[in-house]
């Protein structure tokens, strides 16, 4: 029978797998799929790092497990580890060793776990990593003190994500350390204050402060930030500083669902391109500077800073040169908002617009001959307004 003939090599093969693995009498089966220098481990239900990965090691995957203190031997094995990512497990801490073998790693990430309990032994490990780039803390329940002794010397650090935690107050100290930031994620934590919280991070390029609870940005100074998003806020006044000659590299300004009443005081000097205003209260006053029909009303607002350093700022109102720089501005969107009319002279400020977007708002007239619209416009969306007349000779 052909099945007797083969037994023999069959048993001669396990011999020499025991042969091969004298140490262990099972083979042990890794867990990981390895993809080159690549060990993919997530979602296999590890409760510590799998050990026996090739010495050469450059990238860990370990999301979606339950590991819940990363020792410091685990990674002894791996000096060429550059990309570390425990998202997802139920992380406490970092022991203060852990990266003693691994000195060139650059990309840590720390989401969705449970550091707020064992961060002060976290902060220790990541002092440890001299060339640390980019960091995602989100989701891990820290709060202002818990952040600011985590981030303690982090110098090297340019892609920081503290999304979804419970920061509530930024000062001067909260980013100290960080000059080399460039992407800072601060959405969806519940801050009220920003006090001079980017005055050490000259090259951050783009911020991000969507859902939380602030009320104003004024004295807005950062001119080497190209995105700023800080929509879902509760934000009455967007005031840059006025005194600035600088060029702001500002391009994507997003106040969208905000408390804004006033079109937001841009920089004199900017390259903005998009500027994203929807879902607030956005109306024009310029009626409102024929002082005969309000002689007594107000021309400024002034804010007063608490904090000693910072000066106070006094806006005038009703001014149109407020306006600040829009001759780069390719979209507007302006939906949801209160605009019964386009101050003089305001449409024609915007050479190169592409997109103005005011479906519902309270327009009445519109005189396209008279706006000049660039000609480079190719969407105006204007449903769901008031509008009883549109005005247009030939040539528009
Ligand atoms: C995950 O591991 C635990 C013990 O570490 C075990 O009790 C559980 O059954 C495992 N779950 C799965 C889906 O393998
Ligand atoms: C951290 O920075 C402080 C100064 O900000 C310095 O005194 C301290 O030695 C640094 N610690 C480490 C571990 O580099
Ligand atoms: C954190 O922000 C970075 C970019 O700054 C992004 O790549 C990453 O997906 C974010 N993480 C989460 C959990 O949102
Ligand atoms: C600003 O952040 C919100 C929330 O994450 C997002 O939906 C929106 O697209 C962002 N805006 C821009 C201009 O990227
Ligand atoms: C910026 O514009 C405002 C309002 O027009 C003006 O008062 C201020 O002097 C300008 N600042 C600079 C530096 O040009
Ligand atoms: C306010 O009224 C006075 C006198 O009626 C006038 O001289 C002044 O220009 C008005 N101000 C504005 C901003 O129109
Ligand atoms: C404006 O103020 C003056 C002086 O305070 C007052 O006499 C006058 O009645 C006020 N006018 C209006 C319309 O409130
Ligand atoms: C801001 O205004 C307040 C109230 O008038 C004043 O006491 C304070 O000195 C001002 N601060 C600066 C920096 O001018
Ligand atoms: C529309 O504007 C043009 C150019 O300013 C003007 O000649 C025309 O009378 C205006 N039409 C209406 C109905 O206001």
């Amino acid at each position: 029978m052909p099945v007797h003939g083969l037994t023999p090599i069959l048993l001669c093969l396990l011999t020499m797998c025991r042969i091969l693995t004298p140490v262990s009498s099972h083979p042990q089966h890794n867990p990981c799929q390895l993809i080159q220098r690549t060990a993919l481990c997530n979602n296999r239900n590890l409760s510590a790092v799998p050990e026996r990965q090739p010495d050469n090691l450059e990238e860990f995957q370990l999301n979606y497990n339950h590991i819940q203190t990363l020792r410091d031997n685990s990674l002894l094995r791996y000096p060429s580890l550059n990309t570390l990512s425990l998202a997802c497990n139920s992380l406490e801490k970092l022991e203060s060793n852990t990266f003693q073998g691994t000195k060139l790693l650059e990309n840590l990430n720390l989401a969705n776990n449970n550091l707020r309990i064992g961060y002060q032994e976290t902060s220790l490990a990541l002092k440890t990593l001299p060339k640390l780039r980019a960091l995602d803390l989100s989701e891990n329940e820290l709060d202002d003190e818990m952040v600011a002794t985590l981030l303690q010397n982090l110098t090297s650090l340019e892609y920081l994500n503290l999304s979804g935690n419970f920061m509530q107050r930024l000062d001067e100290t909260s980013f100290r350390d960080l000059y080399q930031l460039k992407e800072l994620n601060l959405q969806r934590n519940m801050m009220y204050e920003l006090d001079g919280a980017f005055d050490s991070n000259p090259k951050l390029q783009r911020l991000n402060l969507a859902f939380n609870y602030l009320h104003c940005l004024t004295d807005f100074h950062m001119t080497e930030l190209v995105v700023l998003n800080a929509s879902h806020n509760f934000i009455e006044w967007f005031i840059s500083r006025q005194d600035l000659n600088d060029i702001f590299q500002l391009e994507t300004l997003d106040l969208s669902d905000n408390k804004l009443l006033f079109f937001p005081f841009l920089p004199n000097h900017s390259h903005l391109r998009n500027l994203y205003l929807s879902h607030n209260s956005i109306s024009f006053y310029q009626h409102l500077a024929d002082n005969s029909t309000f002689p007594n009303s107000t021309s400024t607002v002034e804010f007063y800073n608490m904090q000693e350093n910072t000066g106070n700022v006094t806006a005038q109102l009703w001014d149109e040169s407020l306006h600040g720089d829009i001759s780069s501005l390719e979209i507007l969107d302006l939906r949801g908002n209160q605009v019964e009319y386009f101050p003089q002279g305001f449409i024609q400020k915007m050479p190169v617009l592409s997109r103005l977007q005011m479906c519902t708002n309270c327009l009445e007239t519109l005189n396209l001959t008279l706006e000049q619209f660039s000609g480079s416009l190719y969407e105006l969306d204007i449903s769901n307004n008031r509008l009883n007349q549109i005005v247009a000779d030939g040539g528009t």
